[in-house]
């Protein structure tokens, strides 16, 4: 099919461009028939040019184009000129093409849904046709700017002395807390390879190798429960330096977050961020990745609670508990039903229930005012420093669960009085260090790593992992900005002794650590430098950058949250010569 090769794009044409004879190809983004004169915005990646044909003076333009509908793909050829109705919300919107010549290049079926940047189309059959999806602007929008970050990504890891080292797909599991996507070998029967959560072994035998400083932007995969910032396949820049303390870690990101939101956003970030430890994050924010754009702090009740009349406070205090509350302020005039709607949130984080009380028009009420004296309950409300027209909820429990639970009322409670409305374009980053190294795991029954079981912890607790090893803590960061959790990373063990020794605690056996962890462990032997890194979620990174909270709209083939591709239909069936291929028998039934 003959076609003429554009001469400028969509977006290009100005009023200095007024007279020019210039040739377009793009996709029909609308059609208006005036009967006298056509007016098409002729759209591509660029941008959208209006094309005009004079039907009352070239009718056979208008003939070869009566059948032109919606995405239909053009080539034009024509002069541009000035418009008698400019648009200036467009960058093109000063300008118009009118048409010389026309041709069709290939015609569209009508698309299922409009190609419009709001739309209302639900996202199932969207994703089914994800290719016309991403010819939406907003789309496009977004992988530009992802392809910027990648760019200045490495520019700046190569300027800060770098090397970019690719590593394998093809894997032995390593543990990130999730479980792993597995490949089954076809030349070795019944073994598995899996594919990396990460490339964290392999970027600590870089620095054995002496690289130095690794960087790679990499595929990394994980099978485990998707949310709205999470994808079983995601991207993360990795990085991993020899010879460094924390400090070196903490300053390069900051460093490279603030070229890359200067550079995309033209944003100007501090210098240093906040660091703050996961215990004062808990406490004042019952996060581990707080927003704290907004202030909104939790209250520590426990000790007020503890001598109340209320048992339910009272027992979970004697148990080793807490009580931690959260003044919601100005909601005192929320109704019963919002009160349960919030009950009903906080269950959902483990909550048994939601003790609260409200100061309205100089009276108290509450869910438990029975149950305590007018003095305890004036007592408890000072505590979270309550005044006329707040709302103050109670949660009760095991600290860190408790914590948790009002962290969790606290983002839900800044949802429904709008507070996130008002932020929208700005941000904080801040740092969360001192995590626990350990975490006990009912479903094991036995400790597991928090962050992984590579990680360090602080000098001056190591000795606490023979003694009390609930206490140690982790020389292990996290950047958080506007709540997301945009890296994670620590200073590593380097020593065999000590990673060994992680290991004993861990409960695996000797034979378990050097059939899974042997070439670590033997790496570790021969010279490892003290090392340590960092991995950014790319992915997170760039939703931040283009305002988005849904992880699919930065992504230009992502999955469901149930782990589906609705395009090409993946996970799918394989035929049964494929599966003996491989020595693999599926489960009937299953
Ligand atoms: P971590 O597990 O914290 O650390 O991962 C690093 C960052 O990757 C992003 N991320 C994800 N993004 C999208 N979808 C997911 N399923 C997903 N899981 C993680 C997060 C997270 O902060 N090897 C260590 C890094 C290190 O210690 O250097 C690691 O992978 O933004």
């Amino acid at each position: 099919m003959h076609f003429e090769q554009r001469t400028t794009t969509c977006g290009a044409l100005r009023p200095e461009h007024d007279g020019l004879s210039v040739t377009l190809n793009g996709w029909v983004n609308a059609r208006r028939d005036y009967g006298g004169v056509i007016f098409i915005d002729l759209r591509d990646r660029d941008g959208v040019t209006q094309v005009v044909v004079d039907s009352a003076h070239t009718p056979e333009l208008s003939a070869q184009i009566h059948e032109v509908r919606a995405e239909y793909v053009l080539w034009v050829k024509g002069a541009v000129r000035m418009r008698e109705n400019p648009n200036p919300r467009i960058p093109t919107g000063l300008i118009e093409v009118l048409v010389s010549e026309v041709g069709i290049i290939n015609p569209s079926d009508v698309p299922p849904f409009e190609i419009v940047d709001e739309l209302g189309t639900n996202e199932e059959l969207r994703l089914k046709h994800r290719y016309l999806d991403l010819r939406r602007t907003v789309l496009q929008k977004n992988f530009i700017v992802r392809n910027k970050l990648a760019q200045i990504t490495h520019r700046f890891f190569e300027q800060e002395g770098f090397l970019e080292v690719e590593t394998p797909v093809l894997t032995k599991s390593t543990p990130e807390g999730a479980r792993d996507f597995l490949v089954p070998s076809r030349i070795n029967k019944g073994r598995f390879y899996a594919l990396p959560q990460s490339p964290q072994l392999f970027k600590q035998l870089l620095m054995v190798s002496g690289f130095d400083k690794y960087m790679q932007i990499v595929k990394c995969f994980r099978d485990e429960d998707l949310r709205a910032d999470r994808q079983p396949e995601f991207t993360q820049i990795d990085v991993e330096m020899s010879f460094i303390r924390q400090d070196d870690i903490l300053s390069l990101t900051e460093r490279f977050i603030r070229t890359a939101w200067r550079e995309i956003l033209d944003y100007s970030v501090p210098d240093t961020f906040p660091r703050m430890t996961f215990q004062y994050a808990m406490e004042t924010y019952g996060s581990d990745k707080p927003d704290i754009r907004y202030d909104l702090q939790l209250v520590n009740v426990s000790s007020r609670a503890a001598s109340c009349d209320f048992s339910v406070f009272r027992d979970t205090v004697a148990g080793g508990g807490a009580v931690m509350a959260l003044n919601a302020k100005g909601c005192a005039g929320f109704s019963r039903k919002q009160i349960d709607e919030l009950t009903e949130h906080a269950k959902k984080y483990g909550a048994k229930g939601l003790p609260w009380l409200k100061a309205q028009g100089g009276e108290t009420t509450g869910s438990f005012l029975k149950a305590v004296t007018p003095d305890q309950a004036s007592d408890l409300l000072n505590a979270c420093s309550a005044a006329d027209g707040d709302l103050v909820l109670f949660v009760p429990g095991e600290w860190e669960r408790a914590c948790t639970i009002a962290g969790a009322l606290r983002t839900e409670i800044a949802r429904r009085t709008g507070i996130l409305d008002g932020l929208k374009g700005t941000y904080s980053f801040h740092w969360i260090t001192e995590f626990p190294l350990l975490e006990y795991s009912d479903e094991e029954s036995r400790w597991i790593a928090r962050h992984h079981p590579f990680t360090s912890p602080l000098p001056e607790d190591v000795n606490l992992l023979s003694t009390d090893p609930t206490h140690a803590r982790a020389l292990a960061h996290d950047l958080v900005i506007n709540g997301y959790e945009v890296a994670g990373g620590s200073v590593r063990i380097h020593t065999n002794a000590v990673q060994q020794r992680m290991f004993d605690l861990l409960g695996f056996s000797r034979e378990d650590a050097e059939s899974k962890f042997g070439f670590l462990l033997d790496a570790l032997k021969y010279g490892a430098p003290p090392h340590g890194g960092i991995a950014f979620g790319f992915d997170r990174l760039v939703m931040l950058l283009c305002g988005t909270d849904n992880i699919r709209d930065v992504i230009a083939f992502p999955k469901t949250t149930s782990g589906l591709s609705l395009m090409d239909g993946c996970p799918s069936g394989i035929d049964a010569q494929q599966l003996r291929d491989v020595g693999i028998a599926t489960i009937s039934g299953e």
